[in-house]
């Protein structure tokens, strides 16, 4: 009899692991250290703590926990639009950003499509084009910045999408919001442009990509 493993579809098996940032119990074990002492960038999770607004909002979704919750975010979705003055069709809501990441490789890629990134970008743009069947074309990143115009010369026509990150993890560089702008404003239309700002607290500044929606080819 064979296993799982041979019933399973290849990509899947050859996914490289990712590996989640590590709780802080284990890192101040390792290294001897007061757990109260460490704060952790490295997962972008909050130091301050949870929100109480957050908290009283979880309270009480929990009261109706018996009743499924709106899978489309509605009142979520219009909220948002208001504030960056778009539509409430301009938001997907994902259970974070790695799942919108994955849902987005899920409707876009097939075999032979071709998915650009830094070569020491954010892993999970890799794992999306692998489970897929599509093609990593991963960009050299000298001094582990990314080179934005090696990535524009990488598009080809078989390019889908084309992913950045900006802070990126884990080299922690960022692009100037103008070039990111010109970036993709220079793309064709059949390539979805992946603006990670999963770190963009970080930021001063961060890229306003909104001015490139008005007729887009492909709305
Ligand atoms: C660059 C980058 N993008 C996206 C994510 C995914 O974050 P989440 O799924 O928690 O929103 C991470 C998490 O480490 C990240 O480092």
């Amino acid at each position: 009899m064979g296993s799982y493993s041979d019933l399973a579809n290849r990509p899947v098996l050859t996914q490289p692991v990712y590996e989640a940032g590590r709780p802080i119990e284990v890192v101040a074990r390792e290294f001897g250290l007061d757990p109260a002492s460490v704060i952790k960038l490295a997962s972008n999770e909050n130091p301050l703590g949870p929100s109480p607004l957050g908290l009283t909002a979880a309270r009480q979704a929990l009261e109706v926990c018996h009743l499924y919750p709106d899978g489309g975010s509605t009142f979520l979705r219009e909220k948002l639009a208001k504030k960056w003055n778009l539509t409430p069709n301009n938001f997907v809501i994902g259970n974070g950003s790695n799942e919108v990441m994955i849902l987005l490789a899920q409707a876009f890629l097939r075999p032979g499509d071709e998915v650009v990134f830094g070569s020491q970008a954010f892993i999970v743009y890799k794992l999306a084009t692998m489970l897929f069947g599509a093609t990593a074309v991963e960009v050299p990143m000298p001094g582990f910045r990314h080179d934005l115009k090696a990535m524009r010369a990488a598009v080809t026509s078989r390019t889908r999408i084309l992913f950045l990150a900006s802070p990126n993890n884990p080299t922690g560089g960022t692009d100037e919001p103008a070039d990111i702008l010109a970036l993709a404003d220079s793309l064709p239309e059949d390539v979805i442009f992946c603006l990670d700002e999963a770190y963009a607290e970080y930021l001063e500044e961060s890229a306003d990509l909104r001015p490139l929606m008005a007729g887009p080819a492909y709305a």
